[in-house]
């Protein structure tokens, strides 16, 4: 996986004005084709921030101070926790056109892209819905349509989830995960649900007061529980009974993490058919 970065920034500060602390110091990060990163950390930590400066709207739309750089030649898109308080359209086909209008594509190109971004995000016949009146789940993917419309090589979603019910949330991991397998979108997403990015993330960003405390491959980062633990970041359960089954000698210690409950299993059966003699 370790090409070229498809972004890249390097010893980014950045204050906002008239704010007492810098909200992110000596922050370095690449991001690689294909790579899924997941940002945790504790509120006000700088998860935003960090997808906002990613994205380039600070310090270009804020006003700060900003130090270090970035660099990318890639296109990205990005989705915010909250999808409602963006949208603008009287339906869903408005909604996406507007973005695309912007660019000058024709009528017919921008009703074909908009064909082509709803069956990405699997909501073939919902043009004429009023974005307003569908499931948070639906929501928050005519936003991600939104975000995808140019087709950008690095998709950004700052905690898409966390107003959605738990049905909604999985609609949205399930479209990430599509996006990931059936695109190889490069994507980095925040989120409070480790559970699903433990899942779901190939890498691990944990951020507390502004600075990375953690850049690491997911299994070795939910491998450093005394951190995550320090930082009040919730380890998932799947984890933390695989650490227990570790200490009490039902597993053997130098495994590989489990990072789900199927994981674990096909790990705990493996060490069954051990000691019953039949491997
Ligand atoms: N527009 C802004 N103007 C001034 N200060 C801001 C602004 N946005 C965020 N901050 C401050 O920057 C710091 C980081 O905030 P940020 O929103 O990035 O944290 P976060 O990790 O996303 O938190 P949360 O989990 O609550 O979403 C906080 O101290 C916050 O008060
Ligand atoms: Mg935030």
């Amino acid at each position: 996986m370790k090409k070229e970065p498809l972004l890249h920034v390097d010893g980014v500060h950045w204050h906002y004005e008239d704010t007492a602390a810098p909200a992110l110091t000596e922050i370095n990060l690449s991001l690689y084709p294909g790579e899924v990163v997941g940002i945790v950390g504790p509120a006000a930590a700088g998860k935003t921030t960090l997808l906002l400066t990613l994205s380039g709207l600070i310090p270009a739309n804020y006003a700060g101070h900003f130090r270090g750089e970035r660099k990318t030649a890639a296109q990205h898109g990005i989705v915010f926790q909250d999808p409602e308080t963006q949208f603008i359209g009287l339906t869903v086909e408005e909604e996406l056109a507007f973005s695309l209008e912007n660019v000058g594509y024709t009528d017919e190109q921008i009703e074909h892209r908009i064909g082509e971004v709803l069956e990405l995000v699997s909501l073939q016949g919902f043009a004429e819905r009023s974005p307003f009146e569908l499931s948070g789940g639906e929501k928050q993917r005519v936003a991600i349509a939104s975000a995808l419309s140019h087709a950008p090589e690095v998709l950004l979603l700052d905690e898409p989830t966390s107003e959605l019910d738990p049905v909604g949330a999985r609609e949205v991991f399930s479209l990430l995960r599509r996006l990931k397998q059936e695109n190889e979108m490069t994507i980095v997403v925040s989120s409070h649900a480790t559970e699903e990015l433990a899942a779901f993330c190939d890498r691990m960003i944990l951020l507390a007061e502004g600075q990375i405390v953690l850049d690491l491959p997911v299994r070795d980062f939910f491998s450093r529980i005394d951190v995550l633990d320090e930082h009040g970041i919730f380890v998932p359960e799947v984890i933390r009974l695989y650490q227990m089954l570790c200490k009490e000698g039902v597993l053997p210690k130098a495994g590989r993490l489990p990072l789900d409950v199927e994981e674990l299993s096909r790990l705990y059966q493996a060490a069954h058919l051990v000691r019953e003699g039949s491997l």
